[in-house]
């Protein structure tokens, strides 16, 4: 719509609160990134049901349609380049990449992560906080390498482990400040204050 805003989509798989935070940082005319498209590859999902009520375009494609992961990605990647789509922000989408997907998207390509990494990568990542016993765990905004969650960090946010805490008490906490950072960090990237160089990002 305005023009110079970076034209953005947002991967999800499930219940997408990221995915409304930054719809609603984008509602911002003066936010220098727009959510023109909202994918899933799980048709149905919670989030999906939530950009359609923001007005936002959404493509939902079930991966098991497709015999291959270089397949499915080559089918996305036609959907992202059919949509203009510059930048993409992976939020709890929860399928790996084949390495040419994430290859031509590289440094396009961002994903939100509920620790602080390099801690803590994969799945079950607070009950692994819990079970480290590290008193501080929080949330990373990275660049997606093909290695999961080893990405070059473009924001970081610290949360406290409390006494007592659970995996649905500590994950709430995180995800509250994780809905702060993602827009944070897309703001960084599309204004072009931060790039992947080298595989390093650089901040200007
Ligand atoms: C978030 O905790 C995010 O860090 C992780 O998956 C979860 C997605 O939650 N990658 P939501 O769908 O944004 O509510």
């Amino acid at each position: 719509m305005t023009a110079g805003r970076v034209r953005t989509a947002i991967l999800i798989s499930g219940r997408g609160t990221n995915l409304a935070a930054l719809i609603n940082a984008c509602r911002d005319p003066s936010f220098p990134a727009e959510i023109v498209l909202v994918f899933s590859n799980v048709e149905g999902a919670e989030g999906l049901k939530r950009a359609e009520a923001a007005g936002v375009a959404t493509r939902a494609l079930s991966h098991k349609n497709f015999t291959s992961r270089e397949a499915f990605d080559d089918a996305v990647d036609r959907i992202l380049r059919e949509a203009k789509v510059s930048l993409i922000c992976e939020a709890g989408f929860m399928r790996i990449h084949s390495e040419a997907f994430v290859r031509r998207w590289e440094g396009r390509i961002l994903n939100i992560h509920p620790s602080l990494l390099p801690a803590f990568k994969g799945t079950k990542v607070h009950q692994q906080a819990l079970d480290a016993g590290v008193r501080v765990s929080g949330c990373t905004v990275h660049f997606i390498v093909p290695e999961l969650d080893s990405g070059p960090i473009i924001a970081q946010a610290a949360v406290p482990v409390l006494t007592g805490d659970t995996v649905e008490t500590l994950s709430a906490r995180i995800l509250e400040t994780e809905h702060k950072l993602y827009p944070e960090a897309l703001r960084l990237v599309a204004e072009g204050k931060v790039k992947l160089v080298n595989g390093r990002a650089v901040f200007s």
